[in-house]
C-alpha cells in the first residue's frame, strides 16, 4: 500500500503535512483509506483536519473508486477538538472566541472551509464508507453521515451533542441525518443529544451494516471489493441518479433515467 503524496488536479498534501495535522492517507489501487490519526485525543477533529480533507478530495488519484474513513484506536472520532472552546484555542487555528469575532463575511467563508471537507465524500465517482467504532460525536457522527455507506462496530456510539454545548451541527450531517431517519428522528436525537447504539443504528439505517469490532477491517474490505466489482462509469452514474433522487418528482426522475442510459447504452455500443 502506498503512503499517499496525493497528485490529483490540485496542490498535493504530504504524508508528513498529513501526520502533523493527525491524518493518514493511503491509497492501494482503487481504494483510498483515510485514517483520523490522533487516537490519544480520540481523533479530536480541528479546522485543518477539514482543510486538509478537502484537499485529499481534490487531490485524490483519478483511479480511486471507494474512499474509506476510519479512526485509530478506541474511537472513531469525539467531534471537534475542545481547545476551540478556550480562550487559548488551538495552537495556528485560533478558537471559537476568535471566529465569534468575525464578520459575516469571513464567518461564512470560515464554515464554508470546513464543509468543503465533508461534501465531497458525497461525489458520484466515488463511493465512501464510515468504519465506525466506538465513539462518533458532533464532527465525527458528522464525518460519518456524509460517507454513503456506514459499517459499524457493535460498540459504535453516535451522538449529534452540539445543540448540548449551544451549537448548531453545521459540517454538512442535519441533511443525510434527517434523510436517513426523517425530521422527526432527527428532532428527537439532536435535540437530546443522546447516543444511537449498533442495533438502533442499523435499525434506523445509519448503518448498512454491523460487525464486532474486530472483523470491521474485514467487512470494510469485503464490501470494498463487491462495490468494486461494478462497470465504473455504470456506478458513478447510477449513484448521480440514486443521490439526487430525493430532489426530483418522479417524472424528472424518470426522464434522469433515460438521460443516464442513453449515455451508457451508446457508450457500450459505441464500437458496434
Ligand atoms: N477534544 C480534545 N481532546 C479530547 C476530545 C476532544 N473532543 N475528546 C477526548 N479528548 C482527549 C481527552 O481530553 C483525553 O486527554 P488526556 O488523556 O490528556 O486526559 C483523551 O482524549 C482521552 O479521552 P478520555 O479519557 O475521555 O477517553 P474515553 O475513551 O474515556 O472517552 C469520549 C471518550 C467519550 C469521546 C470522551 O473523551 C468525550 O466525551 N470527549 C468529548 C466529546 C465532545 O464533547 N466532543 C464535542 C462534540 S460537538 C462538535 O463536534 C461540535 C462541532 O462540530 C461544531
Amino acid at each position: 500500500m502506498a503512503d499517499a503524496t496525493l497528485g490529483g488536479s490540485t496542490e498535493a498534501i504530504s504524508a508528513t503535512e498529513l501526520a502533523e495535522i493527525g491524518l493518514r492517507c493511503e491509497v492501494d489501487g482503487e481504494i483510498a483509506t483515510i485514517t483520523l490519526d490522533r487516537p490519544e485525543r480520540r481523533n479530536a477533529q480541528t479546522f485543518a483536519t477539514w482543510s486538509a480533507l478537502a484537499r485529499i478530495g481534490e487531490s485524490l488519484p483519478g483511479q480511486v473508486r471507494v474512499v474509506v474513513i476510519r479512526g485509530e484506536g478506541p474511537s472513531f472520532s469525539a467531534g471537534i477538538d475542545l481547545r476551540m472552546f478556550t480562550p487559548e484555542g488551538v495552537p495556528g487555528q485560533g478558537s471559537f472566541g476568535t471566529v465569534a469575532r468575525l464578520d459575516d463575511a469571513a464567518f461564512e467563508q470560515a464554515v464554508a472551509e470546513a464543509q468543503r471537507g465533508f461534501l465531497w465524500l458525497r461525489r458520484p465517482d466515488i463511493v465512501s464508507i464510515a468504519a465506525v467504532q466506538g465513539h462518533a460525536i458532533g464532527a465525527g457522527f458528522q464525518l460519518a453521515l456524509s460517507c454513503d455507506l456506514r459499517v459499524v462496530a457493535e460498540d459504535v456510539k453516535f451522538c449529534m451533542k452540539e445543540p448540548a454545548l449551544g451549537l448548531v451541527p453545521d459540517l454538512t450531517g442535519t441533511k443525510p441525518l434527517v434523510d436517513i431517519v426523517g425530521v422527526s428522528r432527527a428532532i428527537e436525537i439532536c435535540l437530546t443529544a443522546r447516543t444511537v447504539g449498533a442495533e438502533e443504528a442499523y435499525r434506523l439505517g445509519l448503518a448498512e451494516l454491523v460487525v464486532p469490532g474486530e472483523e470491521l477491517p474485514a467487512a470494510v474490505r469485503d464490501l470494498a471489493a463487491a462495490l468494486l466489482a461494478t462497470n465504473r462509469d455504470a456506478a458513478t452514474a447510477t449513484k448521480r441518479l440514486l443521490r439526487a433522487a430525493p430532489g426530483r418528482t418522479l417524472e424528472e426522475q424518470a426522464a434522469a433515467e433515460r438521460a443516464e442510459q442513453a449515455l451508457r447504452i451508446r457508450a457500450l455500443f459505441a464500437s458496434s
